[in-house]
Formats: structure tokens, C-alpha cells, sequence
């Protein structure tokens, strides 16, 4: 199915029956670039489809790792981080922070030069947070603006590990940095002001790495490599976000995603979700690489206003645009603090959800680090995703629960991480197309 240029939607429309997301986006970047430090063959199933994955394992292709794709299987011949090659060309990002970042901190570890670029947008995202920690190390990194933003260039190699206190909670970030101190002589060690994501550290030490866990907040890792991987890659829960809070808030829905991943420190939406008085349950069913594996079930039911602050925060980053929604349709104030790193995402996401809202009709206020708003009764309307896969989908997940109909301007930004939104829109909400 092709990806129209602007969604058009008329609601409401409930959400039911069973699906699986595409696999976590997160873990497919880290599965090919574990996979490419490797010595050995890996198989990777089920890896994201979006932009962003294929621009890492585009990456990974300039610097010498072979892979091929057989079905929903992604084949990668690993020989080791030794193996790599000098890459001919830029590296061209797109619009994937994950990307540049922990690629950044991968080269970093080379004795070459790489370029690495990305879209309008990623070229306005903070790089310095991966650069200044990498020169600590003693990589030589330069860029715009001093190495603060986009393109930067990387002539790698020689690394010290090096104590890092990182002043944000990102697990961009400490995977560069955990990345580049595999790579490095002695001891790194990465601490951060909250605990963010732990798919670097349970993955790699699955795969028999020498990254080892201080506490929450830190790491330890000393030189070496993963072995080769075998994963299939669970279902992302900031995409199965989306379909959860359609369902909760469009009466009739009664949903089941399955395959998903449930690390605690990207599922606690569903904690959110369940403050707010949503009908939802989780069930562990399972575990790949240290990464636990199961399914959640919610029935729409009415919601009611909440406050998301500090170190939760971290753990639904991603899943605000949806969570905003959820308010959007619940009864009462809610109440989002603590969020600064939105201005700095695929687009200022403080500025982006607060155009959502009003276009709907919803009372926000926003100011630099919070959103505050009054749910209501959202109204059909013509929306923007400004480019951003996150506020396309949350645009979409409001106007299918609206009376009458809506626009979604710019909707092909869900390619980044769900090419396959649209369809599973239709299918979820019995629509023949869309
Ligand atoms: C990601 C970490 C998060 C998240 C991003 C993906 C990851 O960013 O917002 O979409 O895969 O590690 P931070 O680096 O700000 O934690």
C-alpha cells in the first residue's frame, strides 16, 4: 500500500482485533550494529522497515559489512570492528538521531575519517552531548559550529576509556559512548542524571560483551566485542503506543498487540495509561537477549488527567505526542514536566504538540519544559505532522477518534519508523482503505 502524501480520516472509528508492530526500532539499530562488530554470521528477523534502520545498515554497507535480505530475515557477515573500511562517501543519516549518534561513537573507535550528515532536521539536533565525551576520549571530532552540529567528521582510533557524567538522560548517547569504550584502552564508565533506556547493556551483555551494569543510572564497560547475533526483534512499543491509545480513547475498541517488547523502560506509558483509568493489561510471554517479550490488551474506557514528570520522563520520551492525546480526550488536567529533550527531537515537539491540541480545540499551555493540558472534547481537524513520523501517527490516532472528518497534512513522515501505518490503520478500524 502506497503512503499518501496527506491522510484524510473521518471518525469515529473503534480499533479492534489482534496485530503485531513492526520491530523495535531502537533494537534493530543496535542488532546490525552489534551484529557488524561481530566476528561471525548474525540473523536479524523482523528488523523496523522505516527510513532510519536502513540508513544504519546503508552506513554499515560504506564502511565494508556486508548484509542481504531474505523475507523478513536481514543476514549480516560480521569480521569484527577491525574489519571495517574507510567509507568513499558521506554518510547520509536522514532524519535518524539514532543513527549519527551511536555511529559517531562506533567510527569513533577507527583510524579513518567519516562523514556523517542528515536531513533539515537532523542537522539542527544537538550534537555536541556525543562529540565533546568522544574528543575526552581522545577521538579527533569536528563539525559545525565546533562540533556541535551536523556534519561532523570523525578520524577515529587511539581511544582512552575515559569517566563520563553525562548532563542529559540519553541512551543515544551512553550507547556511543559504551560503543567507543569497547574500542578503547582501560575502563570507560558512563553515568547519567536518570536511568534512560537499557537495550545496549541488556543486549550486549547477552551477546557476552564487557558492558556490566553499576547501577541504574551507570555502566562499565572495558575492551572487547559481542558475539554474533541471532534476535528476532520484538514488536516497538512506541509504535504499539499509538494503536493503545486509539483504543483507549475511541469507544467500542478492544485491542491486543502481541510480540511486543516489554523493557520496563519503554513500556511505562501503560503505567501512565493505567493513572489515567485505562482498561489495559500486560503479560509476559517470553525473552529475547535479555529483553523481555509479551503482549498488551486494552479496552477503551473513560480517562482522566494525570501528571508525568522526572525520572518517568525518560521512559516515555518517545510516547508523549500519543500520551498528549490521551489527554487531549480525559477528563481534567493533565500535566507533562520535566520535558526540555522535546524541543530537541524530530521536531520541537513541545511546539508541535501544542499546534496539535489547539488545532483540535484542546486547551494546552506549553512553555520550555512543559505541557500542560485540559482535556475536553477534541474536534475534527486539519492537521500537520511537520514532518515528524511521532506527531503524523498522533495526529492520526486524534482524528480517527473524532466525529467528522480530519486532514493530516505531511503524513509521509511515518515512514521514518511505520511504513506500515496506514494499513494497519485500515485493517484495525475495518476500513477497506485508506
Ligand atoms: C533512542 C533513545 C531516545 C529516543 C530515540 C531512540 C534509542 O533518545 O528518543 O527515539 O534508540 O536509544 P535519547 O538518546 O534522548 O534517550
Amino acid at each position: 500500500m502506497s503512503v499518501p502524501t496527506d491522510l484524510e480520516l473521518a471518525g469515529p472509528h473503534p480499533v479492534r482485533g489482534r496485530l503485531r508492530v513492526p520491530g523495535d526500532k531502537g533494537m534493530s539499530h543496535r542488532a546490525l550494529l552489534f551484529a557488524a562488530m561481530a566476528d561471525g554470521s548474525s540473523r536479524v528477523v523482523g528488523l523496523a522497515g522505516g527510513d532510519d534502520v536502513f540508513r544504519t545498515r546503508r552506513a554499515l554497507a560504506q564502511v565494508g559489512v556486508r548484509s542481504t535480505i531474505a523475507g523478513s530475515a536481514v543476514t549480516v557477515e560480521g569480521h569484527g570492528v577491525g574489519a571495517f573500511t574507510e567509507p568513499a562517501a558521506v554518510i547520509d543519516c536522514g532524519n535518524s538521531g539514532t543513527s549519527i549518534r551511536m555511529l559517531t561513537g562506533l567510527l569513533a573507535g577507527r583510524p579513518f575519517l567519516s562523514v556523517l550528515t542528515g536531513d533539515d532536521s537532523l542537522v539542527q539536533r544537538p550534537m555536541g552531548r556525543v562529540t565533546e565525551p568522544l574528543r575526552a576520549m581522545g577521538a579527533r571530532v569536528d563539525g559545525r559550529a565546533d562540533g556541535t552540529f551536523a556534519p561532523l567528521a570523525v578520524r577515529g582510533g587511539g581511544l582512552v576509556g575515559t569517566t563520563h557524567s553525562l548532563s542529559v538522560a540519553s541512551a543515544q548517547v551512553k550507547t556511543a559512548l559504551i560503543l567507543a569504550g569497547l574500542q578503547a584502552g582501560g575502563t570507560t564508565e558512563i553515568t547519567e542524571p536518570a536511568a534512560s533506556r537499557d537495550h545496549t547493556e541488556r543486549m550486549l551483555g547477552a551477546l557476552g560483551a564487557p558492558v556490566v551494569r553499576v547501577d541504574e543510572r551507570a555502566v562499565r564497560v572495558s575492551a572487547g566485542a559481542p558475539g554474533p547475533l541471532e534476535f528476532p526483534v520484538p514488536g516497538d512499543p512506541s509504535s504499539a503506543a499509538f494503536w493503545v491509545i486509539a483504543a483507549a480513547i475511541t469507544p467500542g475498541s478492544e485491542l491486543v498487540v502481541e510480540g511486543l517488547a516489554l523493557n520496563p523502560t519503554r513500556i511505562a506509558f501503560v503505567d501512565v495509561l493505567s493513572r489515567m483509568g485505562a482498561s489495559i493489561e500486560l503479560a509476559t510471554t517470553g525473552e529475547e537477549l535479555g529483553e523481555p517479550v509479551g503482549e498488551v490488551r486494552v479496552v477503551a474506557a473513560p480517562l482522566h488527567g494525570t501528571v508525568i514528570e522526572g525520572a518517568e520522563i525518560p521512559w516515555v520520551i518517545d510516547e508523549i505526542p500519543a500520551l498528549a492525546v490521551a489527554a487531549a480526550f480525559a477528563e481534567g488536567l493533565t500535566e507533562i514536566r520535566d520535558v526540555a529533550e522535546l524541543r530537541v527531537k524530530e521536531s520541537d515537539r513541545i511546539a508541535t504538540v501544542r499546534d496539535l491540541l489547539t488545532r483540535l480545540g484542546v486547551g494546552v499551555e506549553a512553555d520550555d519544559d512543559r505541557l500542560s493540558i485540559r482535556g475536553g472534547r477534541p474536534r475534527a481537524a486539519e492537521l500537520d505532522s511537520h514532518g515528524d513520523h511521532r506527531i503524523a501517527m498522533a495526529g492520526a490516532v486524534a482524528a480517527n477518534a473524532c466525529e467528522g472528518e480530519s486532514l493530516v497534512r505531511n503524513w509521509r513522515a511515518v515512514t521514518s519508523s511505520y511504513p506500515e501505518f496506514t494499513q494497519d490503520l485500515a485493517t484495525l478500524t475495518g476500513r477497506a482503505r485508506l
